[in-house]
């Protein structure tokens, strides 16, 4: 049984926190809600405990998590370095979406890492999160929390859409408003940022902060070792075909109709033509990658279980600020 508990996530109930620290700390998962996505936690600093996240996501063993914590210091335990530029960008944007990847300290377990020499790091901005992380007062692991490979979760009810039954909490604070998953970037020992995975967080922003050009995210080629796990080629997928559309995706809708199927459109608003078939489910959304971001997986989930046979997704506009939305529906998409 998984056990539901409801907070505000303004100003989370401090026995409802107490309840979840304590599940936390006496070896549980507990799913909470963070600014991007919701987690899957358990404590970081025990084996074991990280272990059963693995089982209940059905997540392969090679692909590392995050380490969430409250405080920067804490982050910095969890190191053996941390450059000029770490500090930099952990006052820039901690508490908030942006995970760093450094050198780890000798004590954090293998299953966080994957066996590899760095281990990920965030504070998140959500007051829930934040007042889970200050109450179990040693850093969590959490992933998404949703079965590998599909997508992640905004709500509570996408958690228990795949979850149910295999974690032991969901801490319940409503929509995340982020939407999307933290900005992933390594830091090297002289201080060089790479993104390895594109979020909330652009690389404009990084590079405002740390006032250098900063590498942007290796398409994974095939062989060679991934330089974030998560950046495996399909990813975030719902359970239906999702097509990619090459404009505002009508003529694609138009012809998955025309093959006698059900269509889930993801339009643009103000796009869609009046007197669409009603083989059609619309959803559209604004012309905003921040206000984009923050509904996308919501309409995928619903759209996967609306009963439609396909999904076409409008092609989204070029440029930086849409460069984590375009990675994320590309990841989500069927190939060819
Ligand atoms: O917004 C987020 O980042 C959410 C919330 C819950 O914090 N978490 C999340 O976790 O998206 P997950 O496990 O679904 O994605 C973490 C990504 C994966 O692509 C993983 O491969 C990468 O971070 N990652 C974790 N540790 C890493 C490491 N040591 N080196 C390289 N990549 C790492
Ligand atoms: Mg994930």
């Amino acid at each position: 049984m998984t056990e539901t508990l409801i907070v505000d996530p303004a100003m989370p109930d401090s026995l409802a926190i107490t309840r979840a620290a304590e599940r936390l700390l006496s070896g549980g998962l507990v799913a909470f809600p963070t600014e991007t996505v919701y987690g899957l936690g358990a404590l970081a600093l025990r084996s074991e405990c990280v272990r059963r996240i693995f089982t209940a996501k059905g997540r392969p063993s090679h692909n590392p998590v995050i380490a969430h914590v409250a405080e920067i210091g804490q982050a910095r335990e969890l190191v053996r370095a941390w450059p000029d530029a770490a500090q930099r960008l952990a006052e820039a944007f901690w508490p908030g979406p942006l995970t760093l990847v450094l050198p780890r300290a000798a004590h954090v377990p293998p299953e966080v890492t994957a066996g590899a020499e760095t281990v990920a790091v965030r504070i998140p901005a959500h007051p829930v999160a934040l007042a889970l992380l200050r109450a179990v007062r040693q850093p969590v692991a959490a992933p998404s929390a949703n079965r590998s490979t599909g997508i992640s979760p905004t709500s509570a009810r996408h958690v228990l859409k795949t979850l149910q039954g295999r974690i032991d909490m969901v801490l319940d604070g409503g929509p995340c408003p982020g939407g999307i998953e933290s900005t992933v970037v390594s830091i090297g020992p002289a201080g060089n940022v790479r993104i390895l995975r594109p979020g909330l967080v652009t690389g404009e922003e990084l590079e405002a902060i740390l006032g250098v050009k900063v590498a942007g995210p290796s398409p994974a080629s095939a062989g060679a070792p991934l330089p974030s796990p998560g950046l495996l080629e399909r990813h975030y997928a719902p359970d239906v075909p999702l097509v990619l559309a090459a404009a505002d995706g009508y003529q694609e809708v138009s012809q998955l109709l025309r093959g006698g199927q059900k269509v889930g459109w993801i339009a643009f608003e103000g796009t869609a033509p009046d007197g669409l078939s009603r083989e059609v489910v619309l959803r559209a959304l604004p012309m905003d990658p921040e206000a984009y971001a923050s509904q996308i997986y919501a309409v995928l989930h619903e759209l996967e279980t609306s009963g439609v046979g396909a999904i076409v997704a409008a092609r989204l506009p070029e440029g930086d600020r849409w460069l984590a939305l375009r990675d994320r529906l590309r990841r989500a998409a069927t190939p060819g």
